[in-house]
């Protein structure tokens, strides 16, 4: 049998972990002041670990448009790009190249003339802005040109998500926004036409309003327009927000009516990678019709192989990962992989509709047919019924088992009605589809055993709707 000696290294470094541990039990981590001293790598790591079961678990979160999956590959390709910045194309022209046959495929997805530009951005957010901007600049210089005033801009749009509010207030552009009536969800030609006037830098249509998920009427929308110049003389361009509906309108509505750039009047398009795209979070995309499209006093231009690079974005350093994973995708999936993945979620959302309609206490808004949104399930409380609970007490409710499903007013005239949501995305299997099912089942049987005295308000519900 070996000798051991009684004391080694082993022994003092293990009784430091203990002592290190203990110490991380009884102090709580530093949350105000900047520590003075360091910590332990792994305690603090564990502590922080633990913090963070504290958040929303991300596969039961409905609300979010965003990707909650990443392959291994993806996750590998993150690891790989976490040193990288988006912006030194001179140090990583690589990257620089992924990034170019992205924008190159995303133009022949939206049906773009040969002429097309367009960048990478954090998200929809910063690509609306820039889509945003362009069509002011553009606006402004034909004013100029024209001797007309230019210090009066304004922009149309349906029920937007706040992204464009945010765009109009730090840009200083009138928003001049059409609300939902209770026969109209979307914007209408008609009532578009009623706020355009010789200051609309754009008119905004959603493919894919984050409220209900319904594509607006892209064809129709330029169709008025093209009749408003023929009387007036007024050209009037389109942005398309399409953060949600750009990777799926190409995949699973062939049929849906012209929204991209086959329509002439369209001249930018935003779309979230980390949406539909499957890319993980921090990316989105904007992209013009032609090179015209976008004003050349925009552009700044950074070093790139010893020569030019044109760029256009609101931040300089970015992460680059994002950029190769949506590459990945886009190789790795092809048209075919994105529509059966897609298509997956439609048929869910379309389950789970039926389901909820069986219960005969909800009107459906959106039941996920992919002709006429994207792949979610909206839904209202029957009029005329009186159920003794709200849908802010059952996203409550459900919040109990971990779910997270926001319930929120509309605009309009149905700023006072509740509305419900989920987002079907890629890792919302049947199974889980089933477990939501059960679980709505349930609060309802629980509400009927244990009515409400007070039902929550819209103001009371925190409710993470995404729009804003
Ligand atoms: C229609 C629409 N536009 C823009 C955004 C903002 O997108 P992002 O979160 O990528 O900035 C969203 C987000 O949900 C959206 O639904």
């Amino acid at each position: 049998m070996a000798l051991h000696s009684s004391t080694s290294r082993s022994t003092d470094l293990e009784e430091q972990a203990i002592s290190d541990t203990a110490d991380s039990l009884v102090t709580p981590l530093p949350n105000a002041k900047f520590p003075a001293g360091s910590r332990p790598a792994l305690t603090t790591f564990n502590l922080l670990k633990q913090e963070l079961l504290l958040d929303g678990n991300s596969k039961q979160n409905l609300a979010t448009f965003c990707q909650t999956y990443e392959s291994p590959q993806v996750e590998e390709l993150m690891a790989l790009a976490v040193d990288k910045n988006l912006i030194d194309k001179d140090e990583y022209p690589q990257t620089a190249e992924i990034e170019r046959r992205c924008i190159s495929m995303m133009a022949d997805l939206w049906n773009a003339p040969n002429d097309a530009v367009g960048c990478s951005t954090i998200g929809s957010s910063e690509a609306a802005m820039l889509g945003g901007l362009a069509a002011k600049w553009r606006w402004r210089d034909s004013r100029k040109a024209a001797g007309k005033s230019f210090d009066r801009p304004n922009m149309v749009c349906g029920s937007v998500q706040v992204c464009w509010k945010k765009f109009a207030r730090y840009w200083d552009i009138e928003l001049r926004e059409v609300e939902m009536t209770a026969g109209e969800l979307c914007m209408s030609p008609e009532r578009m036409l009623e706020q355009v006037d010789e200051n609309t830098i754009v008119v905004v249509p959603t493919l894919g309003v984050t409220y209900h998920g319904l594509y607006e009427d892209v064809n129709a929308i330029s169709e008025a327009l093209d009749e408003l110049q023929h009387r007036k003389g007024l050209d009037v361009p389109i942005h398309v927000d399409a953060a949600s509906g750009g990777f799926l309108a190409p995949f699973c509505a062939p049929g849906l009516a012209k929204w991209d750039f086959r329509l002439p009047r369209v001249k930018s398009i935003n779309t979230s990678g980390h949406k539909f795209g499957l890319a993980p979070l921090g990316v989105g995309w904007v992209l013009w019709r032609e090179s015209s499209d976008l004003p050349e006093g925009l552009v700044f231009h950074v070093s790139y192989l010893g020569g030019d690079m044109p760029t256009f974005q609101i931040n300089f350093s970015r992460p680059a990962g994002q950029i190769i994973s949506q590459y990945y995708d886009f190789v790795r999936l092809g048209r075919d992989g994105y529509k059966a993945i897609h298509g997956a979620s439609y048929s869910n959302a379309q389950y789970v509709a039926r389901e909820l309609e069986k219960l005969g206490l909800f009107d459906l808004i959106n039941d996920g047919n992919p002709a006429e949104g994207i792949p979610t399930v909206v839904w209202t409380l029957r009029s005329g019924i009186e159920l003794g609970f709200n849908l802010y007490d059952l996203a409550e409710r459900l919040r109990m088992r971990g779910w997270q499903v926001p319930a929120y007013p509309f605009t309009g005239e149905l700023a006072d009605k509740a509305f419900q949501r989920i987002l079907v995305k890629r890792d919302f299997s049947r199974e889980m589809a089933d477990l939501l099912l059960i679980d709505i089942r349930n609060a309802i049987t629980h509400f009927e055993s244990h009515p409400i005295k007070t039902s929550l308000s819209a103001a009371e519900a925190a409710s993470c709707n995404h729009l804003g």
